[in-house]
C-alpha cells in the first residue's frame, strides 16, 4: 500500500500537528510505502519572505526525523526538488475545470472576505492532486480541513483519464470488469475522526494563526509560558471543576492512560486542585513525552549535512517511483518522451 502526506512549512510544529497528523505519520511508516513531503511550492501561496520558507523548510525536516519518521522506511523529500509535481500540474490543470476550483473553501473564503485571491491560490488544489498522482498513492492522511481537497484529487483523476485513456469507465476506475483501468489512480483519504482537535492556549483551535500554540521545540522557558499561560476560568481551588468545558483538560488527556485519565477526571470533579497544579502536570507531561525527541533534534541539527542527504537519498526514491508515472502521462497527452527532471 503506498501512502503519502505533504505538510506545509508554514512555521514551528505545535502539540495540534502533532497529535492531528505526525503522530499518525510516523504510525503508518510501518504499515506500508509511505511517501512524506515539504510543500515548499505550496507554502509559497502564504509565506512570502525566501529566507523563511528555505529556513522553516529545513526545520520540519529536522522536526520529523527528530519526531520519529525513520528514512530507511519512509522516504522524506522537498516538494520542489521534484520538478514534475510543477510539470504534472499544468497538464492537470489542462483538464479542470474552472467551476470545480470555484468550489474551493479557501478560495471562496478569501473572496467572501473581499480579498483578491491570486492564481496561486486558486490552483492550489490543482497542484496538490499533481502531488498525490504523481506517485499513484492509494492512502492519504490527512486533517478534516484537506477532505475537499482529496475530493477534487479524485475529480481531476477521473477527468483525465476520461479524456485520455480510451475504454475507461469511471464506475469502474480500475478496469475490473471490461473498460480499462485509468492510467491515474483515485486515493483515498484518511481522516482519523479519532483525533480531536487540540485546543490552544486560549481555547480555540491550536493554530499558529491564533498565537495560542504551545510549541513541541520551543526552548523550556517559552514552552513553560506558553503552558503556564493557558486561559482558565475563575473556579478557586477547592471548587469542582468541569473536565467537559476545560481546555487544560484536553490537553492533559492527549498523555494520559485511561486510568490515569479516570484519576484525573475525577480530580477535576472532587475540587481542591488548583488549574497551577494541573499545568505543572502538563508540562511534566509534556516533558516526559518530548524530550527525547528534544534531545534527538538538538543532536541532529549539529550535523546539518544529515538533513540534506536524507533529502536528497528520498528525492532520489520519490523520482524513482514518479518516473513511470509521468512518463505515461507524457505519452498518453502527446508529449515527448521523458526529459530529464
Ligand atoms: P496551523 O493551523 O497551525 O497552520 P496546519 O494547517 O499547517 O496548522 O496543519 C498541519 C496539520 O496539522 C494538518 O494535518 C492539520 O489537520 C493538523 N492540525 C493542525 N492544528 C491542529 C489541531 N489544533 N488539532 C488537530 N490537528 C491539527
Ligand atoms: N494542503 C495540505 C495542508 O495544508 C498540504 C499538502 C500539500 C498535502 N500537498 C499534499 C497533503 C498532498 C496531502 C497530500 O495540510
Amino acid at each position: 500500500m503506498r501512502i503519502l502526506s505533504g505538510v506545509q512549512p508554514s512555521g514551528a510544529l505545535h502539540l495540534g500537528n502533532y497529535f492531528g497528523a505526525v503522530k499518525q505519520f510516523v504510525e503508518l511508516q510501518t504499515e506500508g510505502e509511505a511517501l512524506y513531503f515539504i510543500a515548499d511550492l505550496h507554502a509559497m501561496t502564504s509565506t512570502r519572505e525566501p529566507e523563511a520558507l528555505a529556513r522553516q523548510s529545513r526545520a520540519i525536516a529536522l522536526d520529523f526525523l527528530a519526531l520519529g519518521l525513520d528514512p530507511a522506511r519512509a522516504t522524506l523529500f522537498r516538494q520542489s526538488d521534484i520538478a514534475w509535481h510543477t510539470e504534472l500540474y499544468w497538464i492537470l490543470g489542462s483538464v479542470t475545470p474552472m467551476a470545480l476550483l470555484e468550489r474551493g473553501h479557501s478560495y471562496k473564503d478569501k473572496t467572501a472576505r473581499g480579498l483578491s485571491p491570486d492564481l496561486g491560490l486558486f490552483a492550489y488544489p490543482v497542484l496538490m492532486a499533481a502531488d498525490i498522482l504523481l506517485y499513484g498513492a492509494e492512502r492519504v492522511p490527512v486533517g478534516k480541513d484537506q477532505k475537499q481537497h482529496l475530493e477534487f484529487a479524485r475529480d481531476i483523476a477521473t477527468k483525465f483519464n476520461m479524456t485520455y485513456v480510451k475504454g475507461y469507465d469511471p464506475q469502474d476506475p480500475m478496469g475490473r470488469e471490461k473498460g480499462k483501468p485509468g492510467l491515474l489512480r483515485l486515493p483515498e483519504p484518511v481522516i482519523l475522526d479519532s483525533t480531536a482537535v487540540v485546543p490552544g492556549a486560549d481555547g480555540q483551535k491550536m493554530s499558529k494563526s491564533y498565537a495560542n500554540t504551545i510549541d513541541l521545540f520551543a526552548e523550556d522557558k517559552v514552552l513553560k509560558k506558553q503552558i503556564m499561560g493557558i486561559v482558565t476560568d475563575s473556579t478557586p481551588v477547592e471548587a469542582p471543576k468541569d473536565p467537559a468545558t476545560s481546555s487544560l483538560f484536553a490537553l492533559l488527556k492527549l498523555f494520559l492512560s485511561p486510568a490515569e485519565l479516570a484519576e484525573l477526571e475525577g480530580s477535576f470533579r472532587r475540587g481542591g486542585t488548583g488549574y497551577g497544579e494541573y499545568k505543572k502536570q502538563l508540562l511534566a507531561a509534556f516533558h516526559a513525552h518530548f524530550d527525547g525527541a528534544r534531545a534527538k533534534r538538538a543532536e541532529l541539527a549539529k550535523a546539518p549535512d544529515y538533513v540534506d542527504t536524507v533529502l536528497r537519498e528520498g528525492a532520489a526514491r520519490a523520482r524513482n517511483i514518479a518516473a513511470p508515472i509521468i512518463g505515461a502521462v507524457r505519452a498518453a497527452v502527446g508529449l515527448p518522451s521523458q526529459r530529464a527532471s
